[in-house]
């Protein structure tokens, strides 16, 4: 009898009992894909009393993480604890040191020790598979480690922050505030422990450098991610953008530039009618560019239990069948340092609103210190929103009005400088909103 794959599972949470359904469920079938079956024998979690809904009679149960991970009679030690710290760090160092290769769905750890784990499995010639750490379902890992090996990789950009999708989602649909939105992403289940780690960016951060690691050979760093999130979008810019003929993601972007690979992670504004703009919810999407085809976009669900429970069957089932590839798709030496590229240095159309003293010379104010820094301008739109000043205008100081800039293409730097100096000049009041947008 062909002997089973024999896995130990630290965190028996919404994924780790996805989990343990999903091998039972699909057992015949992973035996005869792998041939051989996967057999979880022993697991860990913190209480070991709370009714999960799973059979886990058959199953050793262990107290201490550190103490499965090296335990001699398991292959591979599923880690789906989470953090990047203890017990979650030291448990899959053992695991790779010892030899028996390790799946994990934690992108925080992959993203602060990514590339000392990557360097243990290498030694030991274990696995690191971590296809649940990105996007869910997606299986973006794969797909840019393995199924575009070929191809070399100009851009990689997606929706990879299900909260915030589904706030952005609910605002602009249902006219409701970002606070109300964020409420019922906690009370549904989508957001982070903490959720200002899904809002300010931070989550979409790390599974960036992740992707930018495979995509393009960097020693992953979530440092070198240019982050901004998502608080200061306005019902007026999801308006504004709609008009437009746009709508506001938070979009990761790695991009190959003449000064480096730029990583960064902000609200973008993209065309209604390409594919990421059509994302809606808290599904996740990613768009790759590779030299010498269309742009490829995933799209699916990129949280939940079954989603990422799929991605975790997937990698133990690839350790079954005896497949291994370097965690990052070349041996760390092929690998080069990560640097935060300068965003005064980023290129590309930006969405620009203020509110604008309603006077003579403010347009022609506005205009001038623009052509100063050479900016071209795509739409220009000021709105009224109430009276209209009065004809001479000396009775009383006319109401700011919104405005609203698109340029083309241009510098970050020429639209920071030519803002501040509309400031200074006192056409303006409060500060500009600013948005990037992303070519699609
Ligand atoms: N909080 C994450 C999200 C969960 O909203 O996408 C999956 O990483």
């Amino acid at each position: 009898m062909v002997e089973p794959l024999k896995v130990g599972l630290a965190g028996l949470g919404t994924v780790g009992t996805a989990v343990v359904r999903l091998i039972d469920k699909q057992r015949d079938a992973l035996a005869a894909r792998c041939g051989r079956p996967i057999e979880i024998v022993a697991v860990t979690a913190r209480s070991k009393k709370k009714d999960r809904g799973i059979d886990l009679k058959k199953k050793r149960w262990l107290t201490d993480p550190f103490a499965l991970a090296t335990d001699p009679d398991i292959d591979v030690f599923v880690e789906l604890m989470g953090g990047d710290g203890e017990p979650a760090k030291s448990a899959v160092e053992a695991a790779l040191a010892t030899g028996k290769s390790v799946v994990t769905a934690n992108k925080a750890l992959l993203a602060k020790h990514g590339m000392t784990l990557a360097g243990l499995a290498e030694k030991s010639g274990a696995s690191l598979n971590f296809e649940a750490a990105v996007a869910g379902a997606i299986p973006i890992v794969k797909t840019l480690r393995e199924g575009l090996r070929g191809n070399s990789f100009h851009r990689i950009y997606g929706i990879l922050n299900g909260t915030c999708n589904y706030i952005l989602t609910r605002m602009e649909q249902d006219r409701l505030s970002f606070e109300e939105c964020l409420a019922d992403a906690q009370r549904l289940g989508y957001a982070e422990a903490d959720p200002t780690f899904d809002i300010d960016g931070h989550d979409a951060a790390q599974k960036l450098s992740i992707l930018a690691s495979l995509a393009f050979g960097l020693k992953i760093d979530a440092r070198a991610v240019y982050v901004e999130g998502i608080r200061t979008i306005s019902l007026a810019d999801l308006d504004a953008a709609s008009e437009l003929g746009y709508r506001i993601k938070l979009l990761g972007v790695a991009v190959k530039t003449e000064s480096g690979i730029e990583q960064r992670v902000h609200p973008t504004m993209v065309r209604k009618d390409s594919a990421i703009a059509q994302v809606m919810g808290v599904t996740n999407a990613v768009t790759i560019d590779a030299d010498g085809i269309a742009p490829i976009t995933l799209v699916g669900p990129g949280a939940g239990g079954l989603a990422t429970a799929s991605a975790v069957v997937a990698d133990i089932a690839d350790i079954a069948c005896g497949t291994r590839t370097p965690p990052f798709g070349r041996p760390i030496s092929r690998m080069s340092v990560s640097r935060k590229a300068p965003m005064q240095r980023h290129e590309g159309g930006y969405y620009i609103r203020f509110m604008a003293r309603d006077r003579p010379g403010t347009a022609a104010t506005i205009a001038t210190r623009l052509a100063e820094q050479h900016i071209s301008l795509e739409s220009i739109v000021q709105r009224h929103t109430g009276d209209r000043p009065p004809a001479n205008g000396r009775k009383r100081t006319p109401e700011p009005v919104p405005v609203i800039l698109i340029t083309y293409a241009t510098s970050e730097d020429a639209v920071r400088k030519a803002l501040a100096a509309i400031k200074r000049d006192r056409v303006i009041s409060g500060e500009p909103q600013l948005i990037r947008i992303e070519k699609n």
